[in-house]
Order: C-alpha cells, then structure tokens, then sequence
C-alpha cells in the first residue's frame, strides 16, 4: 500500500483520540499488515529516570528485550542521539541487540516532543537492505503525528 493511504488510516485513527495503548498497538498493526518488508513493528518508550527504554505495544514475534539501556543496540543509540538510524545488514552492526536471528536489517524513527526524545518506532525486517528514503518519509511522518500522545 502506499505511504499517502497508509498515512490516511493513521490519520483517520488519531482523529478517534483512543488511549495511547490502543492507538499505538493500532498503528503497529497497521504497519505490519500493510508493508510487506516490516516483519516486526514496536514502539520503546523512555522512562522517567530516563535511562532506560521499555518496550510498549508491538506486533511480531515476542522478544525478551523488553528494557534496554539507552546507548545499548540500535534502539538504545537513537535515544541517545535523538536520530534516525537505518541498519540495512544487522550482522555488520558492532552495538546490536539481536532479537530474532531472522531479523537481517532494522530501521528506528524516533518521536521528538518539544524538543525532547520520548520514543521511537522500531522496525525490524527478515529482509537485506530494503529500507529506503519512502520508509523513513513514512516513519518520520507518523512520529510527528504522534508525538502528542506522549
Ligand atoms: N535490535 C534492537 C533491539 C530491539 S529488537 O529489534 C525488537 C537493537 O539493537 O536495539
């Protein structure tokens, strides 16, 4: 499906004003229904001594990683940076926490409110290098839209 239709669902869905749980579950299912390439879509949520991520509503394989440090994997240097990261070959990552030995590359958007880092919205996929300027458009769009709920 394309960015604009999946963007109109997203929007349609916000516009309900539901709890941030059922929105961002809503969202991940979303997601993973519509792109083929996300295999496994979560948010992490920082946490109030803010050294900390913890993972929120996901769609895809359960995963233990339910805490993880900021500045540890992936997920942990965008909280840190407050930046984009795409990792289109995760086995040439030094600082990776690997969830699922299927996952093969991962993008993380994280959502910036008032200037702050306060999640992100990781995406995991069994695919090499499929991410691409169309996916992070998408992500950095619906993190915009849904830095309110934080
Ligand atoms: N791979 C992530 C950990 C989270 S799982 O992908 C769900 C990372 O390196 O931070």
């Amino acid at each position: 499906m394309d960015s604009e239709k999946i963007l109109a669902i997203i929007q349609s869905l916000l516009d309900k004003q539901l709890t941030q749980d059922i929105t961002l579950l809503q969202i991940c299912k979303i997601l993973h229904s519509n792109v083929a390439h996300y295999d496994w879509v979560g948010f992490y949520i920082l946490d109030e001594s803010k050294k900390n991520l913890i993972l929120g509503s996901y769609v895809g394989k359960p995963t233990e990683h339910v805490n993880i440090s900021v500045g540890k994997g992936v997920c942990g240097q965008v909280a840190e940076s407050g930046s984009t990261m795409i990792v289109q070959d995760v086995s040439k990552m030094d600082n990776y926490i690997a969830c699922s030995l299927d996952v093969q590359s991962e993008i993380v958007v994280p959502v910036i409110k008032n200037g702050r880092f306060v999640a992100e919205i990781d995406i995991d996929s069994h695919a090499f290098a499929p991410f691409t300027e169309r996916d992070e458009d998408l992500l950095k769009t619906i993190a915009a839209k849904i830095s309110t709920l934080f």
